[in-house]
């Protein structure tokens, strides 16, 4: 009978040990402390033993019922101090734990176009300067020489704004060249100027790969005694090594634009056939990126502007085959800058 009483001592502290919850608790009590336990039985066998053994086994039982009783107990506290920490570490914060990243995005890769050429133009000397996106028509046609009625309004066809004010009615339009930007500096600032101005620009324009309705531009005007052709040149290329680096060629061509004279289109070097010819430059080896020329009366000042697209910059120096990509807003594209 000792040895019974043994072996359900360490059977019901081994079970004991792995109760987890309430219920496997309550049922521990009954199978060893309740009226049907193993040791009620063993206690119920005494009657057929002789004094002594009864004496010494009814003492080991009740040894053994206090001790299971006192494990109960300690058993039970433990739960409940599992079942506290298990509710509060719900509620609070683990102050050891290291901080969540919040994402930082970046600027987008015109903005940081539009950075990196203002850092080249600035250090020739160039202010940076700001416009209005919609425009007076004066500012985006007249003033530059494109009167009503001149065909370059038909390719540069744009929203029209109705406007009045105490003068009138005025036209406005979004504009659609930043030249209209140089235009307002140069009526604004006394010689010498030197003025770069990016920003949007907008044309009435279907899209596809290499045309937005809204796309970016910066246009520069510099006035000054002495100014030559010579030195429009030099800063266009200079900004076109400083670009793309020292190896590519630029070229000046002939053109045609209102407001200056004479004209030329700036090409650089094609960024896939290197000047082989290609289908990105349609086998002429260069491609357009924006026009410049001279302008106002030569007499006292001259002056040189240009005006060059933004877009086909970064295009050319990461091989981009769609202008669309910039603003589709997909971040697989953009987190690549
Ligand atoms: N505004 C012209 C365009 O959008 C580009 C241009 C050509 C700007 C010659 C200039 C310039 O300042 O001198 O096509």
């Amino acid at each position: 009978m000792i040895n019974q009483l043994e072996e359900i001592k360490s059977r019901a502290q081994v079970e004991l040990g792995q109760i987890t919850d309430t219920t496997g608790l309550e049922n521990w009590r009954v199978r060893y402390l309740g009226k049907k336990s193993d040791l009620t039985l063993v206690l119920r066998g005494l009657a057929d033993l002789s004094i002594e053994e009864k004496k010494s086994v009814g003492m080991a039982a009740n040894q053994l019922k206090l001790l299971l009783e006192d494990r109960f107990k300690e058993r039970e506290k433990v739960l409940q101090e599992i079942r506290i920490l298990a509710s509060a570490s719900k509620e609070s914060v683990d102050i050891t734990l290291p901080g969540r990243r919040p994402p930082i995005g970046h600027l987008h890769p015109i903005t940081q176009t539009i950075e990196e050429i203002c850092d080249i133009f600035s250090s020739m000397g160039f202010q940076i300067m700001d416009g209005p996106e919609v425009e007076l028509e004066f500012y985006n046609f007249d003033a530059l020489n494109i009167s009503e009625g001149h065909p370059s309004r038909d390719n540069m066809s744009s929203s029209w704004i109705d406007y009045t004010d105490e003068t009138g009615k005025r036209p406005m339009l979004l504009r659609t060249h930043c030249t209209s930007n140089s235009a307002r500096a140069i009526a604004k600032l006394k010689p010498p100027v030197r003025v770069l101005t990016p920003g949007k620009v907008y044309r009435y324009e279907a899209s596809d790969a290499t045309h937005t309705s809204m796309f970016h531009q910066f246009d520069g005007i510099a006035v000054d005694k002495h100014i030559t052709m010579a030195d429009l040149k030099g800063t266009l290329f200079e900004f076109v090594q400083r670009f793309f680096g020292e190896n590519r060629k630029a070229r000046f061509r002939c053109d045609f634009f209102p407001f200056v004279e004479p004209g030329v289109e700036l090409a650089i070097e094609c960024a896939v056939c290197k000047g082989s010819g290609c289908s990105l430059c349609h086998n002429s080896g260069w491609i357009e990126v924006g026009g410049a020329g001279m302008s106002l009366d030569p007499t006292e000042y001259q002056s040189f502007a240009f005006g060059i697209g933004i877009e086909r910059l970064p295009m050319l120096r990461y091989g981009i085959d769609d202008i669309r990509l910039f603003y589709g807003g997909d971040l697989r594209f953009l987190r690549q800058f």
